[in-house]
């Protein structure tokens, strides 16, 4: 109970002080002042619920790049630098589970020259922030790392390198990160009908009623130990999936859209998202955890108040 109002109480605060800090945060000395309220706010949140699995739509690094002038590649390096920032702060939070969507099979359509920097660019940094004796690895140096999609699509010597690190990450239990390339969901339920197809041609099926809505999931690429999403952030302002993770959305999950560009998206952003999500969940009545704090009484059942008492003279 304590903690409940505890975490309200923090979190209002939170949503309060992001908004006021945008108008103070240029001024000399308040750049560490915020710095220290977000770490404590940190800590406050990691009270509360939150997410456990995590998707990001990280769009707009080539509107950044045009904005900044820069070629594309400059856009698409500056959000990966950016990226590595956020799954910092998710699993510094203790997100469990998170997916980005790194590269979708439509985007072959793109310039053979971008569709190969996408491609080195993933293998170089995903080297970079796995390596075991690199400072910047720190945060990352227990997390498991999944690459989901059709892989037989990816260049032979990426692939090669990808799966290495997957290997070597294979038993880590500090987090999950799923880098979804290339992937669309489309793909992923044909490949799931492939297996089931071939699962039925070889006899493994006897009854057709086995194959309801797990049996599906179970064949994914995500394959079955995956959680459902929880929340889904796509930048850049474009309201759509794109589709990505059409199954793993359920009736519970959330979808926020920002406007910000992928490469501007920062930590604090990202706190002020959980914050709304955890705030919601907390006030969502059909959660029995919530409707046993707002249990609503009714009147008539109250004791009746004792009468008036005066302490003056009179
Ligand atoms: C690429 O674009 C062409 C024409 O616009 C389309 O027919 C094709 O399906 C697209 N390929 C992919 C992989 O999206
Ligand atoms: C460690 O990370 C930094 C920053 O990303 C990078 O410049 C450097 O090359 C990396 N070193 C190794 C040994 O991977
Ligand atoms: C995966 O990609 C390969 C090569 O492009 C293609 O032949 C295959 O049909 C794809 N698999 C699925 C499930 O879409
Ligand atoms: C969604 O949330 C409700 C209420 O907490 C729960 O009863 C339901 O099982 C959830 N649905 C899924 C698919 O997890």
């Amino acid at each position: 109970m304590f903690s409940y109002f505890g975490h309200l109480f923090l979190t209002t605060l939170y949503a309060y002080f992001g908004l006021t800090c945008r108008f103070i945060r240029n001024a000399p000395g308040i750049r560490h002042c915020i710095d220290l309220v977000n770490s404590i706010l940190l800590a406050a949140l990691r009270t509360g619920p939150l997410p456990k699995h995590v998707a990001f739509i990280m769009d707009g690094n080539r509107r950044f790049a045009k904005h900044k002038k820069i070629p594309v590649e400059g856009g698409h390096s500056v959000g990966a630098a950016r990226l590595v920032k956020i799954l910092t702060a998710c699993y510094n939070l203790k997100i469990k589970e998170v997916s980005v969507y790194a590269f979708s099979i439509e985007n072959f359509n793109r310039s053979e020259e971008e569709v190969k920097n996408l491609f080195n660019l993933l293998r170089d940094r995903l080297t970079t922030v796995t390596s075991d004796d690199n400072q910047s690895a720190l945060d990352m140096g227990q997390i498991k790392i999944r690459v989901i999609g059709n892989k037989s699509m990816i260049p032979e010597d990426i692939l090669k390198d990808l799966e290495e690190i997957e290997e070597k990450k294979k038993h880590y239990t500090g987090g999950i990160l799923n880098i979804c390339a290339p992937y669309t969901s489309r793909d992923e339920i044909c490949y799931s009908l492939q297996q089931i197809t071939s699962d039925a041609s070889d006899g493994n099926i006897e009854n057709v009623a086995v194959i309801d809505s797990d049996y599906v999931r179970d064949r994914f690429y995500y394959g079955p130990d995956s959680a459902h999403v929880d929340l889904l952030v796509r930048t850049s302002g474009v309201t759509r999936l794109s589709d990505y993770l059409l199954w793993q959305c359920n009736e519970n999950s959330t979808i926020h859209f920002t406007g910000t560009l992928w490469p501007d998206f920062t930590s604090i952003e990202l706190l002020r998202i959980l914050v709304d999500w955890s705030f919601n969940r907390f006030l969502n009545l059909d959660d029995p955890e919530s409707s046993q704090i707002f249990k609503s009484v009714p009147l008539d059942t109250l004791q009746k108040p004792p009468p008036l008492a005066t302490v003056t003279k009179n």
